[in-house]
């Protein structure tokens, strides 16, 4: 079996403890202990209903943490609200569609730097990004519940990149998307990660994830059961055959 341990708090970025949390009286994961080193990527899998989501929301505010810490930045930010991760540099692409569907491809855009309180500032960075995202220029007055699932997904990840995030979070950004736009997407991760944000990654095509990943962690049924370097994981017989469909 892979194990690496996750780095010392002193060169993570992000690091989880001992973290059991959940949702009012529902706890999901159970003693997670999860780093992410500066300028890493760092990718989370396992199957369906394992509580990846939930270790994502646990990190930016969004469920509940019942037992052990979280670190960022040298900071411990165990119970902050989404507004706070965000203020200091944690940027969450959901799941779920989280689009404006009536507002926008700009508008929503603008959203992603509400926290700034300065709309010129926020609109400076939209057009930063479109210079990157010329599909997305192109329909910058369109409604973007009018997008495709592929632009929808594209505008999501521009979105959280308005605050030039020291972390992002990104749960599952290829869902749903076809071969060529799942490549964009990757192409654009690796890229933003050289540029210098450190990512954490959930991805439900582990080879994939994996495969552009430092580090890895699989988690199965709320605790992790393997940890390593990318390459460990996808080389080890026991993940390939568990996790892997190999
Ligand atoms: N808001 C919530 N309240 C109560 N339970 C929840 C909530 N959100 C998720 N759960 C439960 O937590 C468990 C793990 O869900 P989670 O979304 O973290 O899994 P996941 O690994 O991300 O799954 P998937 O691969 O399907 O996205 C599930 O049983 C789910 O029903
Ligand atoms: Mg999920």
């Amino acid at each position: 079996m892979a194990e690496t341990e996750p780095p010392e708090a002193t060169d993570a970025l992000l690091e989880l403890s001992d973290v059991t949390a959940g949702y009012g009286n529902t706890t999901v994961v159970h003693d997670v202990d999860l780093g992410v080193g500066e300028g890493e990527i760092a990718c989370l899998v396992g199957p369906n209903g394992s509580g990846k989501s939930t270790v994502m929301k646990s990190i930016y505010g969004f469920a509940d943490v019942f037992e052990g810490t979280i670190s960022f930045n040298g900071e411990e930010v165990t119970h902050r609200t989404p507004q706070d991760s965000l203020r200091s540099g944690v940027s969450y692409v959901l799941q779920s569609s989280s689009v404006f569907p009536d507002m926008s491809v700009h508008e929503n855009l603008l959203m992603g730097g509400y926290v700034f309180g300065d709309d010129d500032r926020a609109a400076r960075r939209a057009e930063e990004l479109y210079d990157e995202f010329p599909r997305l220029d192109e329909r910058r007055e369109q409604a973007a519940g009018m997008l495709s699932g592929g632009e929808r997904r594209l505008l999501e990840l521009a979105r959280g990149l308005v605050v030039e995030p020291k972390l992002m979070l990104l749960d599952e950004p290829s869902i749903g998307l076809e071969p060529t736009y799942i490549e964009q997407v990757f192409d654009r991760i690796r890229q933003l990660n050289e540029l210098g944000t450190t990512i954490l990654l959930v991805e439900q095509n582990a080879e994939k994830g994996l495969s552009i990943a430092d580090r890895g962690y699989v988690l199965a049924s709320g605790e992790i059961k393997f940890a390593g370097t990318g390459t460990e994981l996808l080389e080890d017989e026991e993940v390939g055959r568990l996790y892997l469909g190999g």
